[in-house]
């Protein structure tokens, strides 16, 4: 089975739609942009258009490369006052001049839609409820959940341990009840490892996922996002051993695809977290009506 991220996303947005013109205030995400890394600008850009399509408010705050810390944590602070904006998303990376520790604690929590405040990681750590899921770990679950993937008492291997991925992955896995290992650059025997998985989430962006290694029916999420020699996108999953895609879906239970699989996900995450209520509903309807 092939996890297509792509169309489950494209329904949730149409759902999100929906339920933004329900509402006398829209949402109002702000996003704001440090430097001109070209591919943090493709992701801030895909995010303000994926807002703006389905009737969410977005303003994107541009500052150069050389700006100080104290004047990025002054525009946090008067986005947290500003009572018409309702998520705040600072993208990373950050120039390394900037204490990206100190911007992540400016954050109003109750507005951190990325799910990156010491409040919310706190309260996501001690199975509290935050504010806001983390979007990344929060889209692969909606995902894995759509397409009836067992996650309680299976093991995961999660490979990557980042802010943004790894830990909150680990953290929202154990809620649901599922075995967690997690490897990063330095395992050890990481084949050894991958080959006890059920589920794969791989968050490295690096072709580091032997797929024939892998033990027969298991899932692989792949979340990693490279360039290939030929300057084609490409994700984490080596499936070079493998004949054609018939011969890979005979062998692992489901995978996602690069691009089309946890990308768009993300993206639908992060419009589902904008929105600033239970999605409960929307999931629900989703699972019985299909993609269609
Ligand atoms: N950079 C890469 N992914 C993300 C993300 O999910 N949120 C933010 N703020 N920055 C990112």
């Amino acid at each position: 089975m092939i996890l297509d991220g792509k169309a489950l996303s494209k329904k949730i947005l149409e759902e999100i739609k929906i339920e933004v013109q329900k509402l006398d205030k829209k949402p109002h995400l702000a996003v704001i942009l440090v430097g001109d890394d070209t591919a943090s600008r493709i992701y801030v850009n895909n995010k303000k258009k994926t807002a703006l399509n389905i009737g969410i408010n977005s303003t994107v705050i541009e500052l150069p490369e050389d700006t100080k810390e104290e004047v990025l944590i002054e525009h946090i602070k008067k986005l947290n006052n500003d009572d018409d904006i309702t998520g705040i998303l600072v993208q990373m990376p950050l120039p390394k001049h900037i204490n990206k520790d100190n911007v992540v604690c400016a954050i109003d929590p109750k507005k951190d839609v990325d799910c990156f405040t010491p409040e919310n990681v706190g309260k996501l750590a001690l199975g509290m409820k935050p504010y806001f899921y983390p979007v990344t770990p929060q889209g692969i679950l909606i995902m894995l959940d759509y397409y009836g993937i067992q996650i309680e008492g299976r093991h995961v291997v999660v490979i990557g341990r980042s802010n943004i991925v790894g830990k909150p992955m680990v953290q929202m896995l154990l809620q649901r009840n599922a075995t967690v290992t997690i490897c990063h650059s330095q395992t050890k025997n990481l084949d050894d490892i991958i080959k006890t998985a059920d589920i794969i989430i791989s968050a490295v962006g690096k072709k580091i996922v032997r797929c024939k290694m892998v033990k027969y029916k298991s899932v692989l999420v792949d979340v990693g996002i490279s360039r290939d020699a030929n300057g084609k996108l490409t994700g984490d999953l080596n499936f070079s051993d493998f004949k054609d895609i018939n011969e890979i879906l005979d062998f692992v239970e489901a995978f996602s695809p690069v691009p089309g699989g946890v990308g768009p996900m993300t993206i639908a995450s992060l419009m589902l977290n904008t929105l600033l209520f239970e999605h409960t509903g929307i999931l629900r309807r989703i699972a019985k009506s299909g993609l269609e």
